[in-house]
């Protein structure tokens, strides 16, 4: 099946309207989800129909065109920015059209324009630094969904997936199911097998026996944020994979485009965690899970301290977190 993009802007600046793939309908239904207004654009990226760091990002900058037609100005922007706190991609996003449209919406449709095409780009050579490191018979494992659902291209943490596939790579995906909404389970295993990757969906709690079973050789993940020091944000539940991984010997890598990196935060104690509605975790649709007299909490992140890590993939090459570390501090 082709796939139509994650995200896109259909026309020019006064009447174009910004289309999403409305991912909480996904695997079973295919369907592309209009906006027009600013508050149909929150909504989308609130309620994850679009989702992932860069694609909240490009979905966030054709939203500042929206935003400005509206005559929603500053404020308006700042609300778009806020609408999920962990990615830095959005709040980036937004401030670099805020600063490039003037209060411009064609200005603004031109910036939207230049932030998709290099993300794009920025997969791409994600993918073909990070597909040196997949080699023949290996066993991967995934957390969450950061491939082309997740940018405006093939993805971070799948894109060096796609580009070994592409090479002739034989290798075989285990991707986590992701609780609570199950990014892994919907997501990554139906662009991976859409692609004719060999992909094998497990639940979160069978990550380490995998692992203690010798099936996985490499981990690859996504990022949300990651601070100075190289500690990264992802979907929760990473933390445990990566420590899981550091416990088997089995080197765990994080893609991420330069977007991603907050120079500005000294540690990953600084990266702000969205916590979201209870609802998510009490009940699976119509059927409740959890009795009502108990708590929950529904943290959507955690971080991963970079001792963890083993290398940073990035659109400018694979780096250990002292290299980051050296390269922001020069920032
Ligand atoms: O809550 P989500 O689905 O937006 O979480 C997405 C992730 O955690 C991804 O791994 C991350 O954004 C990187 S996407 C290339």
């Amino acid at each position: 099946m082709a796939m139509p993009p994650t995200v896109s802007w259909q026309g020019d600046a006064h009447t174009g309207v910004l289309v999403i793939i409305e991912q909480t309908l996904l695997p079973a239904e295919l369907e592309l989800l209009e906006l027009t207004d600013l508050e149909g654009v929150i909504d989308a990226i609130v309620r994850l129909a679009v989702r992932g760091a860069p694609a909240i990002g490009v979905a966030g900058a054709y939203g500042c065109v929206i935003a400005l037609r509206s005559g929603l100005g500053a404020e308006g922007l700042e609300r778009l920015a806020n609408a999920r706190p962990t990615a830095v991609n959005l709040r980036w996003a937004v401030e670099r059209v805020k600063a490039a449209a003037e209060g411009n919406a064609v200005k603004a449709l031109a910036e939207a324009r230049r932030i998709h095409a290099s993300d794009e780009d920025t997969c791409r050579r994600i993918g073909q630094h990070g597909a040196a490191l997949i080699r023949d018979g290996m066993g991967l494992l995934t957390h969450c969904n950061a491939g082309a659902l997740a940018t405006a291209g093939m993805g971070t943490a799948l894109a060096p997936m796609y580009v070994a596939h592409a090479n002739g790579v034989q290798f075989h995906v285990f991707a986590d199911e992701t609780r609570p909404l199950m990014q892994g389970a919907r997501l990554t295993s139906f662009e991976l097998s859409e692609q004719g990757i060999d992909v094998t969906v497990i639940s979160d709690g069978m990550a380490a026996s995998v692992m203690r079973a010798g099936k996985v050789q490499l981990v690859i993940t996504g990022a949300d944020r990651i601070a100075a020091n190289g500690d990264a944000a992802n979907k929760i539940g990473t933390y445990g994979v990566a420590v899981a991984a550091k416990h088997h010997g089995i080197p765990f890598y994080v893609a991420a485009p330069r977007s991603t990196f907050d120079a500005a935060l000294a540690t990953g104690g600084g990266i702000p965690i969205e916590e979201r509605a209870e609802s998510e975790l009490r009940r699976l649709g119509a059927t409740q899970l959890v009795p009502d007299r108990a708590k929950v909490f529904n943290p959507a992140f955690d971080i991963t301290p970079a001792e963890l890590i083993a290398g940073l993939i990035t659109e400018d090459g694979v780096f250990s977190p002292a290299q980051i570390r050296a390269w922001l501090a020069g920032k």
